[in-house]
């Protein structure tokens, strides 16, 4: 309604496009309060028009400052992850990632505050700092409950220490439930859903939901929406609390870029950033080009294929196209994705491109720092996150950290009151 636009929680609400019913839900208020803080019957909470602020900022594509919430980034690779969440505001106080080139390539680009810790099975989780928020891009290893199906027929109890053990979803799991955060972050490949015809994932959310009694809530998104990619993952975000979190109300933009916005210009636009590209026009070095014999072996392998009927093969993209997923394998040929070239054979993107393409690198900020070789830079973006696509899921659970947050911060309170008041008698 137009009467209420003239006060700034007004504008802020109906520029994010909630209902007045949705923002009440979010905030903890009744209807009624905030049409008095829209009509300017009386201030808003300056906690709460922070956090609405706070929103509309990581919304609009701003980054927001402010250190809201702690979490931890486990399988970090070269923090994808991390860099969504600190988008959002968050402070990221634990890390654990065994790979040293990961570690090298995460270093350098994050203010790392706290050591690097490696395998995550010998972590001690009591020595972990507190925290709020759990983000994990775990590897799938293939796990089956035929054991566990047995054992229940026998009557024996069983769980998760029993279903997963000994695979990494169960070092996540006994996290959880040692430290019991008030949100978490799961992202997977979108086999996850099918793999062991879906029982892998029926024991993950089983453990989640009744074992760990999260609220979750899971969605595949195909990162094409966000960057010139085809890469669908799978997310699972749960709430300790019932917050009212669901994927339903997430929008993604319709229309996602080609890769003509990710690959190098060519052209003296760009500075020349050797050994991906060269002065003095910036074009891209002539390694990344495909030899003779390898563009041969794989129009040959193609053809091989295609007269089997099978669809495997190279892909050859221009800047029009959307790409193929870039796997942790692209070192290897490149075959995934390659570049047309006039007059000559294809190229491989660079990992520069590969930056570009995960997202890592945006117009506007600074690049992203790759201090490792080539081999390694495929397989670190390729095993990684389309940033932008974290960054919406994570801007679309920041209403509900802030909620969870607020309501862990009262109980918290009562708790302290209520001791007070048996230590009275
Ligand atoms: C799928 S990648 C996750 C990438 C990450 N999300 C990113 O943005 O780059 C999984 C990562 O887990 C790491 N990893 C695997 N097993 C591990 C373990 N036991 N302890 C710590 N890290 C491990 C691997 O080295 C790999 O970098």
């Amino acid at each position: 309604m137009k009467i209420f636009k003239d006060t700034e929680f007004a504008h802020i609400r109906e520029s994010m496009g909630y209902s007045v019913k949705e923002v009440a839900g979010l905030l903890g208020k009744s209807e009624r309060t905030i049409y008095r803080w829209e009509k300017g019957e009386s201030a808003p909470e300056e906690n709460l028009l922070r956090e609405l602020k706070a929103i509309y900022n990581v919304r609009s594509g701003q980054h927001s400052e402010n250190a809201n919430f702690r979490f931890i980034d486990l399988f970090a690779g070269i923090g994808g992850l991390r860099k969504a969440f600190e988008s959002i505001g968050g402070k990221c106080v634990f890390t654990s990632e065994w790979d040293s080139a990961c570690r090298q390539t995460y270093q350098a680009n994050y203010d790392c505050d706290h050591p690097v810790n490696g395998d995550i099975r010998d972590v001690d989780l009591d020595k972990m700092p507190q925290y709020d928020v759990l983000v994990a891009g775990f590897p799938c290893q293939p796990f089956s409950i035929a054991g566990v199906s047995k054992k229940n027929s026998l009557g024996r109890p069983h769980g998760f220490h029993d279903a997963t053990q000994g695979t990494l979803f169960f070092d996540v799991a006994q996290m959880i439930e040692h430290h019991r955060p008030k949100a978490f972050l799961l992202e997977n490949v979108k086999n996850l859903v099918s793999h062991d015809k879906g029982n892998t994932f029926k024991v993950i959310m089983r453990t989640l939901q009744e074992e760990l009694g999260y609220h979750v809530d899971y969605r595949v998104i195909d990162a094409k929406h966000f960057v010139p990619q085809h890469r669908e993952r799978i997310f699972i975000v749960g709430f300790r609390d019932d917050v009212g979190f669901d994927f339903k109300h997430m929008t993604l933009p319709e229309v996602g870029p080609r890769l003509g916005s990710i690959l190098h210009q060519e052209n003296g636009a760009e500075d020349p950033e050797p050994p991906y590209t060269e002065a003095p026009e910036a074009k891209v070095a002539d390694k990344y080009t495909l030899s003779d014999r390898l563009w041969e072996y794989l129009q040959n392998y193609a053809e091989k294929h295609r007269a089997k009927g099978n669809g495997f093969g190279y892909g050859l993209f221009g800047p029009e196209d959307v790409a193929r997923t870039l796997s942790a394998r692209y070192y290897k040929d490149g075959s995934e994705i390659l570049i047309r070239q006039e007059g000559k054979n294809p190229r491989r993107l660079t990992p520069r491109e590969c930056a570009r393409l995960m997202g890592f690198d945006k117009p506007g900020h600074p690049p992203f720092k790759i201090p490792v070789s080539d081999t390694q830079a495929y397989k670190q973006f390729g095993n990684s996150v389309a940033v932008p696509v974290v960054e919406a899921v994570a801007a679309h659970m920041l209403p509900y950290i802030f909620k969870v947050m607020r309501t862990a911060k009262d109980t918290e309170q009562v708790e302290m009151l209520l001791e007070k008041v048996e230590a009275y008698g």
